[in-house]
């Protein structure tokens, strides 16, 4: 018996990372695991290669309409859902504070912060 038997999972920006050794753990413990991020083939390969309990699908975490999509798409695979993982996230280019465009700021915010909301929403 998994630790995680019966349980669906999205987890975002899982494509490569820390994001997909979360979903790697998941399927071990016994989850069933839908992986999301924006590198499309990168996801596609890394839920093919954790095998039968991994599908994978685009999400940007900051594209709120296709936020509900990723849910729906979930319970049609695998019935049901239990556990978000807020994986996705970046960094800025490294640079002084002063250095850092506005641009580059509200992409960070965007992506760390806001997009954090997203799933919790739907
Ligand atoms: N690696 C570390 O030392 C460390 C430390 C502290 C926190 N974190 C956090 O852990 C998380 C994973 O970090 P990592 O080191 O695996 O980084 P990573 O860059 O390898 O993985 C992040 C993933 O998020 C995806 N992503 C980026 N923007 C996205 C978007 N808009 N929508 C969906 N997916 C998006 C990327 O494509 C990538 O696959 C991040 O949130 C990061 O900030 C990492």
């Amino acid at each position: 018996m998994g630790a995680l038997d019966g349980k669906v999972a999205i987890i975002t920006g899982a494509a490569r990372g820390q994001g997909l050794a979360e979903a790697r753990l998941f399927a071990e413990r016994g989850a069933k695991v839908m992986l999301t991020d924006v590198l499309d083939e990168e996801g596609e390969k890394a839920a093919a290669s954790i095998g039968s309990s991994a599908a994978y699908i685009s999400l940007d975490v900051t594209n709120e309409q296709s936020w509900s999509n990723v849910v729906a798409a979930t319970v049609e695979k695998f019935g049901k859902l239990n556990v978000l993982v807020n994986n996705a996230g970046i960094i800025t280019p490294a640079a002084e504070t002063h250095e850092t465009s506005l641009e580059t700021y509200n992409k960070v915010i965007n992506v760390n912060q806001v997009g954090v909301l997203s799933l919790i929403h739907i």
